[in-house]
């Protein structure tokens, strides 16, 4: 194996099965059972919600014992807590949202149960700490008032970056965007908007993305696309990848067993960065967020864990073999991918590009970029 470090959320492995139709169709996962199977099977971190570990209603004694337990596993063998997340969604209390509820006493719980799961990402040595809005929209355009719902969004995030600050906690907010379930529609429902209310933000430069390769594509976009945005304006502080076929209900399957070329070119990105070098490889841990199917039992749990992994690295295998061949460089080359050069001139006065007489527009439109060439390069190096 290469030296790329994966980890993987509990909730993932830990999945049971339940979804809106059925049971669960495997027994309850032990968080620090699941910590040494994650280990066995190639993983270097793991990463939490709270409630993983120990029910919302657990007491103090209950959820130290549980949190005991996954520091014993950690340090048993070596995996570390790289990120902590809250659930702010399965509970009835978060119905209609937790930042974003017309309800202020559960705007204040939901905060509260936030900031308590930062502290405890703090001892346990997550750098970044992960915000989902799973329960942050609405079913009816009317349901909130937009405005004061965005504002409260804002707040929301804002405190606890400054809380972070305030405690000069060496950790990250990442936001992570999805369109749409449960809500009818998600607040920040895409990497884009994320980024536009976490530039209105006092705290922001420490508040970034965690986008999903299912979440994006629910949405009909290019994950890697999204990926090239946010790495471009420093903002990819987290990703959560796995599988997904097209506009449909969130998947979650193993990275790769949804759209291939796109799981190869968003591999590609991360590894490698972009061909000319605007963007630089990608330097955080490969997060995986999937779910084990539910037609799988225990060992498809470790079968389905370990496929994500030997997927990125057959990809990431792959896609150093396609930068290195002089073939897919000429191709580059030919399309004018490796050009970054600007399109004026340094210190160009707009008087003196506005006197230049236009280019030949009937031969430029004769260019032949060799697009299709080029991306069944690509393909040739996935399939080997
Ligand atoms: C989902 C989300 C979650 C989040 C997790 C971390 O669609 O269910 O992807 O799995 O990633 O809650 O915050
Ligand atoms: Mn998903
Ligand atoms: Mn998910
Ligand atoms: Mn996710």
């Amino acid at each position: 194996m290469s030296d790329i470090k994966y980890s993987f959320g509990l909730w993932t492995t830990g999945w049971q099965g339940v979804d809106p139709f059925g049971d669960a169709t495997r027994p309850h996962l032990d968080p620090a059972e699941n910590i040494r199977k994650l280990a066995e099977t190639g993983a270097h971190a793991f990463t939490f919600h709270d409630n993983d570990v120990w029910p919302i209603d657990a007491t103090e004694a209950q959820r130290q014992a549980a949190i005991d337990s996954v520091k014993a596993a950690s340090e048993e063998t070596g995996l570390v807590c790289e990120m902590v997340t809250t659930n702010t969604f399965s509970h009835p209390v978060f119905k209609a949202g937790s930042f974003t509820s017309n309800d202020r006493s559960i705007r204040r719980y939901g905060l509260r149960k936030v900031l308590k799961q930062v502290d405890l990402g703090a001892e346990l040595g997550a750098t970044t700490f992960v915000m989902w809005g799973g329960r942050e929209g609405v079913e009816y355009a009317n349901s909130k008032d937009l405005g004061t719902a965005h504002a409260r969004y804002a707040e929301g995030i804002d405190t606890v970056a400054a809380y972070i600050k305030s405690k000069g906690y060496d950790m990250r907010v990442a936001l992570e965007p999805k369109p749409n379930e449960p809500r009818g529609d998600i607040f920040l429902p895409t990497i884009g908007h994320a980024i536009a209310l976490i530039n209105t933000l006092d705290n922001g430069d420490i508040v970034g993305v965690n986008p999903e390769t299912g979440h994006e594509q629910m949405a009909g976009l290019d994950y890697t696309h999204g990926l090239a945005l946010a790495l471009y304006v420093n903002k990819l502080f987290h990703i959560d990848l796995n599988g997904q076929n097209g506009p449909k209900y969130d998947q979650d399957l193993v990275f790769g067993h949804g759209n291939l070329l796109s799981a190869f070119f968003t591999v590609d990105l991360l590894e490698n960065g972009s061909p000319n070098g605007t963007i630089a490889p990608y330097q955080g841990y490969r997060h995986f967020d999937y779910k084990p199917s539910r037609t799988e039992y225990i060992d498809g749990i470790w079968e389905s864990a370990a496929a994500n992994i030997k997927t990125y690295e057959l990809l990431a295998a792959a896609s150093k073999a396609y930068r290195a061949d002089a073939e897919v460089q000429a191709a580059f080359e030919k399309a004018g991918v490796l050009d970054a050069s600007t399109t004026l001139a340094a210190g160009e006065s707009f008087e003196s590009f506005l006197a230049e007489p236009d280019e030949d527009i009937a031969s430029l439109g004769k260019r032949h970029e060799g697009l299709v060439h080029l991306h069944q390069l690509a393909l040739n190096h996935i399939l080997g």
